[in-house]
This record gives C-alpha cells, sequence and structure tokens, in this order.
C-alpha cells in the first residue's frame, strides 16, 4: 500500500506542477515527453515503461501517455468502447491488459499500428462479439486472452490479417455458433482453445484460417456436422473433435480441409454417417477413430489416409449384420478392437466376440457363416483385403 500511494503522490505533484507550467507558458505541446514523465491522474506510471490505469473513473485509453510504454493496464477502468486505432499512439507498446475494463466493443482495427504488441489480455469482461477486423493487424502477437468473456458470437474475418500467434484462448465464453470465415485471414496459430458448449459451426467456419499447430473443438453438441464444414483449413498439425456431440456427419463434411498431419474423433457420441470421407485431396496422414458412440453403422466411409486407427468405438451390432459387413471395418483388429452398443444383452462385448450372441437363437445364422460371407464377397481395395485377412484370421480362431 506504502508504495503505491507514495508512486500516487508524486504522480499527482507531477501533474499538478505540469499543469501550472502549461497554464503560466501557454505551450501545451512537447513538455509532457520532454521535461517531466507525464502520468494522467487516473493512472500509475511505475516507469517509463510501465504503466497501470485502473480507475474505475477513466473512460478511454488516456492520451497523454508517454509513446516510451512498453506495459500497460487498464484493468477496471470503465472502458465501454475501443475505437479504431485506440493505442496507435502506443507503438512499444508490447503488453496490454485489458481484464475487467467494462469493455462491450471493439471496433475494427482497434489495436492497430502496434507492431510490438506480444501480449493482449481481455477478461472478464461483458464483451459480447468479436466484430470484423476487431483484432487485425496485429502482426507477430503472442498471445490473445479472450477468456471469460461474454462472447457469443466471433463474426467473420474478426482476427484477419494476424499473423504468428501462440495463442488464441476464447475459454469460458458463451459461443454457440462459429459463423462461415470467423478465423480467415489467421495465419500460422500454434493453438486456438474454444470453449464448450458450441451448438453450430457454419459450413466454412475455418476457411481461410491457413496454418495451426492444434485445433481441438471439445464439449459440443451439434445437430449435425455440416457439409463443407471444413472447407478452406490448411495445414494444421492436429485437428480434434473430442468428447462432443456430433449429431449426424453429413456427405462432404470434411470437403475441402487439406493438409493435416493428425484428424483425431475421440469421445463423441455420433447419431449418424452419412458419409466419413476423407480423400487423397485432404492429405490426412493419420485418422484416429476412437471410444465413439455411433448409434447407428455408418453409410458409407472413405479414408484415403496414410495411418488409420479404429478402435474402442462402440458400434450396432445388428441381428443378421455381420460386424466385418461395417463399412468401418477398414483396419485389421477391427472386429476385436471395437465394442458392440447395441442390442443391450451384449453391450460393452467385442464385435468379434458377440457376432453370435447377438442373433442367438433368433434365426440369424453363426458368425462363422456370416463371416466366410464376409470373406467372400471379394473386395478390391488394399483397406478390404486387410479386412478379408482378419475375417479368415477370425475363422482361424474360432
Ligand atoms: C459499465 O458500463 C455500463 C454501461 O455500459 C455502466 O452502466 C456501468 O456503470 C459500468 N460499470 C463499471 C463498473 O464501470
Ligand atoms: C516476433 O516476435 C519475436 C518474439 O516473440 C521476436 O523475436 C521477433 O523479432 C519478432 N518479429 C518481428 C518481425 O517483429
Ligand atoms: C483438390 O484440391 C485442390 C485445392 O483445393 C482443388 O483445386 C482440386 O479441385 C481438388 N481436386 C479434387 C479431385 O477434389
Amino acid at each position: 500500500m506504502a508504495p503505491a500511494s507514495c508512486v500516487r503522490s508524486v504522480v499527482h505533484w507531477l501533474v499538478t506542477a505540469l499543469a501550472w507550467t502549461v497554464l503560466c507558458e501557454a505551450s501545451p505541446q512537447g513538455l509532457a515527453s520532454t521535461l517531466v514523465p507525464s502520468c494522467p491522474t487516473q493512472c500509475i506510471c511505475l516507469s517509463q515503461s510501465q504503466v497501470v490505469c485502473n480507475s474505475a473513473t477513466l473512460r478511454a485509453v488516456p492520451s497523454a501517455l508517454s509513446s516510451s510504454v512498453m506495459q500497460l493496464s487498464l484493468s477496471r477502468a470503465d472502458l465501454r468502447v475501443l475505437r479504431s486505432d485506440a493505442f496507435a499512439h502506443l507503438r512499444q507498446l508490447r503488453r496490454l491488459s485489458l481484464d475487467a475494463c467494462n469493455l462491450t466493443r471493439i471496433r475494427p482495427f482497434a489495436f492497430r499500428g502496434l507492431p510490438r504488441l506480444n501480449e493482449l489480455y481481455i477478461q472478464h469482461t461483458p464483451l459480447a462479439t468479436v466484430d470484423a477486423f476487431a483484432f487485425a493487424a496485429l502482426q507477430n502477437i503472442s498471445s490473445i486472452v479472450l477468456s471469460h468473456n461474454r462472447i457469443a458470437q466471433i463474426e467473420g474475418y474478426a482476427f484477419a490479417g494476424t499473423n504468428f500467434i501462440k495463442l488464441i484462448s476464447l475459454r469460458n465464453n458463451p459461443i454457440k455458433r462459429i459463423l462461415a470465415h470467423a478465423f480467415s485471414g489467421l495465419n500460422d496459430v500454434t493453438q486456438i482453445e474454444l470453449p464448450s458448449g458450441i451448438r453450430s459451426i457454419e459450413p466454412q467456419a475455418f476457411a481461410g484460417l491457413e496454418g495451426v499447430g492444434v485445433l481441438e473443438l471439445a464439449y459440443m453438441d451439434l445437430p449435425a456436422l455440416l457439409q463443407d464444414t471444413f472447407h478452406g483449413l490448411t495445414r494444421v498439425g492436429r485437428l480434434a473433435l473430442r468428447e462432443s456431440d456430433l449429431g449426424i456427419i453429413k456427405v462432404g463434411a470434411f470437403d475441402g480441409l487439406r493438409r493435416v498431419e493428425t484428424l483425431e474423433m475421440c469421445n463423441n457420441k455420433i447419431d449418424g454417417v452419412e458419409e466419413l470421407s476423407l480423400i487423397h485431396n485432404n492429405s490426412v496422414h493419420t485418422f484416429k477413430l476412437t471410444g465413439n458412440h455411433m448409434l447407428e453403422t455408418p453409410e458409407a466411409v472413405v479414408l484415403e489416409v496414410e495411418n488409420v486407427v479404429i478402435r474402442g468405438n462402440h458400434l450396432p451390432c445388428e441381428c443378421g449384420r455381420d460386424p466385418l459387413a461395417n463399412p468401418l471395418a477398414l483396419t485389421e483388429d477391427f472386429a476385436e478392437e471395437n465394442l458392440c452398443i447395441s442390442p443391450l444383452k451384449i453391450r460393452g462385448r467385442s464385435l468379434a466376440s458377440a457376432a453370435g450372441a447377438a442373433c442367438r437363437g433368433e434365426g440369424g445364422g453363426s458368425a462363422r457363416a456370416r463371416a466366410a460371407a464376409a470373406a467372400c464377397r471379394g473386395r478390391a481395395f488394399a483397406p478390404r483385403l486387410a479386412f478379408t485377412f482378419a475375417a479368415f484370421a477370425f475363422l482361424a480362431n474360432s
């Protein structure tokens, strides 16, 4: 308490002295930056480069700050609206905190003219939308932390022209929809953190997003994964769809997604799959489908992917239907490594072990007969051969 109030009184003294000087000499320009380090009344200037303005009476970014400020906190100020170029007079800024500053709106290009800004924090504010170009023109920033706000929507092009960011965090916001082009014009982000509870992702939501280390979409509640959801998303290290209700995976959900090192779908509930298609053009290196609960057998699956892992999924085991006739039966141990979700009496058993039990006494034929039938159906391409091999292995073991 003592140092702060001490600084404050020194500051007040300086400001008073400066005011007198200005009044007497009628020369408002130049003095602030040359004679005395100016410090606005609502601020504490800890040094030439570090300023804290956390007064609730502050209604705008102080204009009288020294241009040498590198770290500025406006936490708990009452800023409400950030206008375009709001910080353009502070070109040396490296760290800016706007936590709890009652922000409701960020106008386009609010942070323009800050070539050295490295960290930007806007948390615990009533901010409800991220408008187009709100964060445009931030070059080489390492983190934009937007957690604990009331952001419900990210407009298209909110981050346009922003490059080489390590982290964009949108955790703990009530975002329900991701609109088309929300991340357009954003390049080379190490990680984007989205909140839980997303209820819709528009087609092309990630279009124009180029170069992401990790994009994790978790705890969503979607009616469907629509066609072109990932269209225009390019160069991704890991794209993960996890712990979500994905609804129906529509035809073409992954159309236009390009160059993904690892695509994971883990621990989701999936009501149906119209088509799960990753073709050569997607250039997905590894696809992992693990721990999902699928209420229906997928209708069509095409996986032109180098590595495929399909394990620990819960799939319907219908009476009379061979587990290896599932279009997902593309890996060698598919029937051993995946489980029945239905019917109830065999839930949780491996597809392989449950094949006979599902229909026992119901006239569905034996597992052996059905596996043999599957083996004889004569598939043309390689993964099917693997599955045929698996069928024989299964026969040999039974
Ligand atoms: C925040 O802004 C609203 C108007 O948008 C105002 O009524 C309220 O007093 C402000 N709160 C604080 C803590 O400054
Ligand atoms: C980008 O930021 C890094 C540190 O985060 C710095 O070393 C580098 O010089 C910056 N590049 C430009 C072009 O400002
Ligand atoms: C493959 O992707 C490129 C670039 O997006 C596109 O121009 C081309 O038409 C695609 N080819 C096929 C066969 O889909």
